[in-house]
């Protein structure tokens, strides 16, 4: 069994891998004792996703290796295919692969026998972002059919906003989008910042993607801040109840005032914590539920 997209999976199947991450939260134990070992294979920088899945894999019992893109054989021209497939043959029993491709995991599928866990492709999907996320608004609502949610930044280049503008929908809550209109993705519900900020249960901020555009912002930072910045002023025009989410790393006076990041409407590092039991759920679900 792979988590390549959360298209592959019905609306049951992911409520039922949030039950499970929270069972793991309320302290449910299972123990793998060191008979599994989770590779992790990220072909992009990362820091909450790579150790997430790295601690998630330890509290489960498992033994991780983590591999170094940087000095593998990735520089004498090996490819990505054949890189996972001498992890499989060392005897791996799953691999989490973050890499650069959209969709790099279709090359894999068919080749690959052991589960393969996305941890992001390219703009494409994330899928277990998206689960955590989804975790830390259910504990929040209890629910998300009817809940209002805008997602604030470079949508275009996101897969943290194309998966959730999708996922979100599916459970009946209604996406919007903004952030500077060189960001902009057609068909996602494009609105002023200002004008919703208002009337939504959730603001997601976004961190501009400088890696993946070919010509610079047209803003500068101060301008990015001052148009599109989560500050004091904003937030306290958010309703009572709603909440700041960003799936970090977050740039600090970029996308959200320094002085906001852990304010009380902040669930950012309660994020993080989900994202321990969202990936001990998905671990334990392809590594096999009898233990
Ligand atoms: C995001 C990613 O890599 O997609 N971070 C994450 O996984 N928590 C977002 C980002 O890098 O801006």
């Amino acid at each position: 069994m792979n988590v390549l997209n959360l298209d592959d999976f019905s609306t049951e199947e992911i409520n039922h891998i949030l039950d499970l991450a929270e069972e793991f939260k309320n302290g449910k134990k299972v123990d793998y004792q060191g008979k599994k070992i989770v590779s992790n294979l990220f072909f992009e920088p990362s820091t909450r996703t790579h150790y997430s899945f790295d601690m998630a894999a330890l509290k489960l019992g498992c033994k991780t290796q983590n591999f170094d893109a940087g000095n593998s054989s990735l520089k004498k021209g090996e490819s990505l295919y054949d890189t996972v497939k001498t992890f499989e043959m060392f005897g791996t029993n799953a691999v989490v692969i973050r890499h650069v491709e959209n969709e790099y995991y279709k090359q894999l599928v068919e080749k690959i026998n052991i589960p393969i866990l996305n941890a992001g492709d390219g703009t494409g999907n994330h899928p277990s972002q998206s689960l955590l996320d989804l975790l830390t608004i259910r504990q929040e609502f209890g629910k998300f059919e009817g809940l209002k949610v805008v997602i604030v930044g470079d949508i275009a280049h996101s897969r943290v906003a194309h998966t959730n503008f999708k996922i979100m929908q599916r459970l009946g809550m209604t996406v919007y989008t903004s952030g500077p209109l060189e960001y902009k993705e057609e068909g996602y519900n494009y609105v002023d910042f200002d004008e919703i900020i208002d009337q939504v249960d959730v603001v997601m901020l976004l961190r501009v993607q400088h890696e993946r555009h070919t010509e610079a912002m047209k803003e500068t930072v101060e301008e990015y801040h001052a148009r599109y910045g989560l500050n004091s002023e904003r937030v306290a025009k958010m309703k009572e109840h709603a909440i700041i989410m960003h799936p970090a790393p977050f740039n600090r006076n970029v996308e959200i005032a320094d002085d906001v990041v852990e304010c009380e409407k902040s669930r950012i590092f309660k994020q993080v914590q989900n994202g321990v039991f969202i990936r001990m759920a998905l671990l334990h679900m392809v590594l096999g539920e009898n233990v």
